[in-house]
């Protein structure tokens, strides 16, 4: 039987392997791996390309509403698009309760935004801002029921944070059902204590923003959170790490035995806090939370990427437009408390750790692959569907020209954000042609998706989310609510 089509020749990088082979895909499906395939309906020429999994984005924002009620400048199509361009193929972004908001009313209503819209396959976590008794004993697990196996929760913010009783909530929720708990974890009373002060004192500029997050704030809620999540054995992932002293209390907790897992972002890695300090408020482009920080926090993260405290790598595309929209309501006048917190990423998330990460030495190709790509399906229930080269996973798949030489430009980004952080950085290898089960979506910098053509990804169980089973002694009293939840 022949196939639609042959990827032939190119070198097929997993998270364990290289090397080079044919690629045969049938119905959207890798059917075959080997060499000298039976031909295709299609044949692509893949020599001297790097042929990867296509990305699969676990952190991002789209079409949502930030807790300031500040919605984000791209649509489902505008993200995915841009998505696509930079070699992604899978995003998994958040349906955001906000408090008094229904689940079942959040959940259909971005269901709806994104089927009309996306051009490549996604799934979606669930903010979780009012684990009320019906969101927590019926909502909840029915999301899970529908493919919905993480939820986000924030330990700041004024209106999305949660007390540690009702983290302890969603916890023992998600344990119960299976799903992940992924947290934004920073401690709420020190940011707004130092912000408040700043402010009083006519500290208002940007560079204000990464001073009030101020690293403690993030190693004293990461600590905290481990603390409850050992209390109820719940699987957790601290999403957005950004400091030394975080990546170290994550190794610590792996290191006895604790499912904690880490995810860390380009912001991290490739900008610090002296890029917020510009004139006026220019700085609000590179302002998100926790912010960027400095030479040595990179470094430990680069390191934490290689070692598995920080298991995986995502973008947290948050996109606000640099106008009254976005960042700035109250234009030049705006305080660093007003502005929108977050920084796009989406397209340029892979390309610029192929230059900075694979190109400088920092971690090896499969390295690449397992951070961008496979881990991020093993993670969040699409193993072995997404984030590999393998028969039988959908043949998502980018080639890659690793010697392509880039300048990153506005002009060259396809979200609606209109800025980039990274404008002016000079990358090399890009993700050329990109393939979405099967289909070329990309080719060239020319664009070939109809609109909608992107699939809900209901997700699975999986063995991450599988409780330890350690139970601290005080919970031997609690039976009930401690059932181990078995994938
Ligand atoms: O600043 C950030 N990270 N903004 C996006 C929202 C979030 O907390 O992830
Ligand atoms: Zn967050
Ligand atoms: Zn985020």
């Amino acid at each position: 039987m022949t196939f639609d089509l042959v990827i032939r020749g190119g070198t097929v990088v997993s998270a364990t392997s290289t090397g080079v082979c044919d690629i045969g895909v049938r119905d959207g499906r890798i059917a075959e791996l080997g060499s000298g395939l039976a031909g295709g309906t299609r044949e692509i020429d893949a020599r001297g390309r790097l042929v990867l999994p296509g990305g699969v984005d676990s952190h991002c924002h789209i079409e949502q509403l930030s807790s300031f009620g500040v919605p984000c400048a791209d649509d489902f199509y505008s993200a995915t698009v841009s998505a696509a361009f930079g070699g992604t193929t899978t995003v998994i972004p958040f349906c955001a309760q906000h408090r008094g908001d229904a689940l079942p009313t959040v959940l259909a209503d971005y269901h709806e935004r994104a089927r009309s819209k996306a051009v490549i396959d996604y799934g979606f976590h669930l903010i979780v801002a009012n684990p009320d008794e019906q969101t927590v004993s019926t909502d909840l697990p029915a999301a899970i029921a529908g493919g919905i196996r993480s939820f986000k929760i924030f330990m700041t913010y004024d209106r999305m944070r949660l007390a540690d009783e009702q983290i302890l909530e969603v916890m023992a929720a998600a344990r119960r059902a299976g799903a992940l708990v992924m947290v934004h974890a920073e401690n709420h009373g020190m940011i707004s204590w130092l912000a408040g002060r700043m402010v009083k004192a006519g500290n208002t500029a940007p560079r204000y923003h990464a001073i009030c997050h101020t690293r403690g704030a993030e190693a004293e809620a990461i600590n905290r959170v481990i603390a409850l999540a050992e209390l109820v054995d719940c699987p957790i992932l601290i999403v957005h790490v950004s400091t030394p002293e975080g990546i170290e209390a994550i190794r610590q907790a792996r290191g006895r035995g604790l499912k904690v897992m880490g995810e860390t972002c380009p912001q991290y890695l490739f900008l610090t806090a002296q890029d917020i300090d510009r004139p006026g408020v220019q700085g609000a482009m590179f302002c998100c939370s926790p912010p960027p920080r400095d030479a040595a926090a990179q470094e430990a993260c680069w390191q934490g990427m290689r070692d598995g405290s920080l298991r995986v790598y995502s973008s947290d595309h948050a996109p606000y437009r640099m106008d009254a929209s976005g960042k700035l309501p109250n234009g030049e006048k705006t305080t660093f408390k007003e502005m929108a917190n977050g920084v796009p990423g989406l397209e340029l998330r892979l390309p610029l750790l192929f230059t900075f990460g694979y190109r400088a030495g920092r971690i090896s190709l499969e390295e690449f692959v397992a951070l961008t790509a496979t881990r991020h399906a093993e993670t969040y229930g699409l193993a072995a569907r997404k984030g590999v080269i393998a028969p039988g996973a959908d043949a998502d798949i980018a080639l890659w020209d690793p010697d392509r030489r880039v300048t990153v430009t506005p002009g060259l980004i396809h979200d609606n954000t209109g800025y980039t952080p990274y404008e002016g950085r000079e990358l090399t290898g890009w993700p050329v042609t990109v393939i979405s089960r099967g289909e070329v979506i990309v080719h060239e910098g020319r664009l070939d998706a109809a609109r909608g053509r992107g699939r809900f990804l209901v997700r699975e169980a999986s063995e991450a989310l599988r409780p330890q089973g350690r139970q601290v002694p005080e919970m031997a009293q609690l039976a009930a609510w401690n059932t181990p939840f078995s994938p």
